[in-house]
């Protein structure tokens, strides 16, 4: 086996075996990750040319009953200065969103009890009434099957919930015994059946994560095919039990965007804010291995530091017009325009 060969097969096929991806994260050598940034561009200019698609990221809540051990706002953390946006708020944030240009609004949330099915739906028709070309993508955590299909009804059309790995031994070493690894992968398969448009994803460099824990998590995206995969650089947080380890890196968030996506064309791949939080052109250089959304914070400005799943989280004190603005500014740098878009998948 060669690397090269190997790129070229992901290339033709969008598959390899189990002991290929793990050779390819093995193995790679710093040309051997030019040669797959390169495929994997042309690839996603073929799809999408220079667009770079928006989410307008509406961060509504940042209490969590859930306590993982790498996040900033897990339960356990008696330093998170907790809050809640009301109705109106997150309404008001989807108005200055629409004026930025935003077709989708994204509603983030932690696994907040007060966030029930009436209240979000409430929200989303709202949202949906007065946008009605407009997205609305939430990312608000495990729900039961009843739940996600009243919020599908309601008028939601995507849905983000990272599988965060799909080793199960892993999983169970970055979450608390009462979460369930089969719980969270049975969501997003659900979530799929109620006919939502569904992101999957994974840190990088995650504690005790190993390349045999990355060949799976690939193998999983080559099989399930999200329609949106969400990838970034784990970050230690100060209040977590995870304080004292070490960030993933850009190479390896970089190497992994191109290799996504190669196994799934078509597939929505933002740079993520971890990786503009670790390096500062971290986002640029994320749309040039082949990520083509970015998704910039909508949320009030007063209550942006307090949604701190990682520690130094950029874009905390500026405006959401500043951030538009800033994100415009980089991505034609590098050659990439911000568009006015819904920015569904090219199937
Ligand atoms: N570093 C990087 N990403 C994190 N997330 C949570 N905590 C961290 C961290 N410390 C990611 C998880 C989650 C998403 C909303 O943010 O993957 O699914
Ligand atoms: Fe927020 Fe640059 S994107 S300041």
């Amino acid at each position: 086996m060669n690397c090269i060969d190997l790129i070229l097969k992901l290339e033709a096929e969008h598959s390899l075996t189990l002991p290929e991806y793990r050779f390819l994260l093995d193995s790679r050598t710093p040309e051997d990750e030019a040669f797959a940034k390169e495929k994997a561009v042309l690839l996603r200019k073929r799809i999408y040319g220079s667009a770079v698609f928006v989410r307008g990221l509406i961060e509504v809540s940042n209490i969590c009953k859930n306590n993982c051990f790498y996040c900033g706002i897990r339960r356990a953390n008696a330093k998170a200065d907790r809050y809640r946006l009301t109705a109106d708020q997150i309404l008001e944030c989807a108005d200055e969103g629409y004026s930025l240009g935003f077709r989708t609004f994204v509603l983030q949330g932690g696994e907040d009890p007060l966030f029930t099915d009436e209240v979000l739906c409430d929200i989303i028709k709202r949202i949906k009434l007065r946008y009605p070309d407009c997205a609305v993508t939430l990312s608000m955590g495990e729900r039961s099957r009843e739940s996600y299909a009243a919020l599908k009804q309601a008028g939601a059309d995507r849905y983000l919930l990272r599988h965060e790995t799909a080793n199960r031994a892993h999983y169970e070493k970055l979450h608390p015994k009462e979460m369930s690894f089969d719980h969270r992968m049975g969501c997003l398969q659900t979530l799929r059946e109620l006919g939502y448009q569904v992101g999957a994803g994974f840190m990088v460099g995650s504690p005790y994560q190993t390349n045999a824990e990355l060949a799976e998590d690939l193998k999983f995206i080559e099989t399930f095919k999200p329609d949106m995969c969400g990838i970034g650089p784990f970050i230690p947080h100060a209040d977590t039990p995870f304080a004292d380890r070490p960030a993933g890196t850009v190479k390896d968030t970089c190497f992994l965007l191109s290799l996504i996506r190669l196994i799934h064309p078509p597939v929505l791949l933002p740079s993520t804010t971890a990786l503009g939080t670790i390096h500062p052109q971290g986002r640029e250089l994320g749309i040039l291995a082949g990520a083509n959304v970015v998704m910039p914070n909508l949320s009030p400005v007063s209550v942006r530091k307090k949604y701190e799943l990682y520690d130094n989280k950029i874009c905390t004190g500026e405006e959401s017009a500043q951030c538009r603005g800033c994100l415009e500014a980089r991505m034609r740098s590098v050659g990439y325009e911000i568009v006015t878009d819904r920015g569904d998948i090219k199937k």
